[in-house]
């Protein structure tokens, strides 16, 4: 059974000279997760944030704070992450060998797990540990930078990963060029957990993100005719 539409602005298409008031808006914006991708210039090309920047925004949300792991290795810094506030911690498939290891770590730390496959990984990688998860990250774009275009394989990965999933109680994520106008069809593919970084900040305009974030989450739930 599909869980509840959520959405998960991507705080990577935030104003960074005004973050904190940017986690303020999206959160009164109806944000369900705030995401927050990090990467490392090694294992993706281009270089975020660390644990002190979710530490520092922390303290301005309840909701909670989905951290996306595209480093390599993850593993040293899962416990940083953890102390920092995050309330659930992605790795990707393709980040190391040992990844029972990595998600044991997470769960270990009493985080939520989740485990993340890039558009050329199928997602058989994920059959053995999908007893050890709390969220199946599906990224529908190359990681790395926002606003890039849907890659449209996706849904079938999508639809792939719903039926590996079936009733167990996870989160099917999808990121990358999501927006109100493939949400439909997102959903109908089986997710139900929704990043998205420019359908929500583009212009950087904290007066249009509820109407962005719910016009997301109108469209994905809307009931086929
Ligand atoms: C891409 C990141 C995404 C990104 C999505 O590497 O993982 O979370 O912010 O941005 P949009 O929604 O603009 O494709
Ligand atoms: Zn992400």
């Amino acid at each position: 059974m599909t869980r509840p539409i959520r959405i998960a602005p991507s705080i990577l298409s935030a104003d960074f000279t005004r973050l904190g008031d940017e986690i303020r808006a999206i959160d009164a914006g109806g944000a369900d997760y705030i995401h927050v991708d990090v990467m490392d210039g090694h294992f993706v090309p281009n270089i975020t944030i660390g644990p002190m920047i979710v530490s520092a925004i922390r303290p301005l949300t309840k909701k909670i704070i989905d951290v996306h792991l595209m480093i390599a290795p993850a593993d040293p810094y899962l416990s940083a992450f953890a102390r920092a506030g995050a309330d659930s911690i992605t790795v990707h498939v393709e980040a190391g060998p040992h990844l029972h290891r990595s998600l044991q770590a997470i769960r270990a730390e009493g985080k939520r797990a989740g485990v993340a496959i890039n558009p050329a990984t199928p997602v058989s990688a994920i059959e053995h540990v999908i007893g050890d998860v709390d969220l199946v990250l599906i990224m529908s774009v190359n990681p790395g930078f926002g606003g890039q275009k849907f890659i449209a394989e996706s849904y079938t990965k999508l639809r792939q990963a719903r039926t590996l999933i079936g009733n167990r109680p996870i989160d099917l994520q999808v990121d990358g060029g999501v927006s109100a106008d493939n949400a439909k069809a997102l959903a109908d593919a089986g997710a139900d957990l929704y990043v998205a970084g420019t359908s929500v900040f583009s212009g950087n305009d904290p007066a249009t993100y509820a109407s962005r974030i719910a016009a997301i989450r109108n469209a994905a739930t809307k009931i086929n005719a």
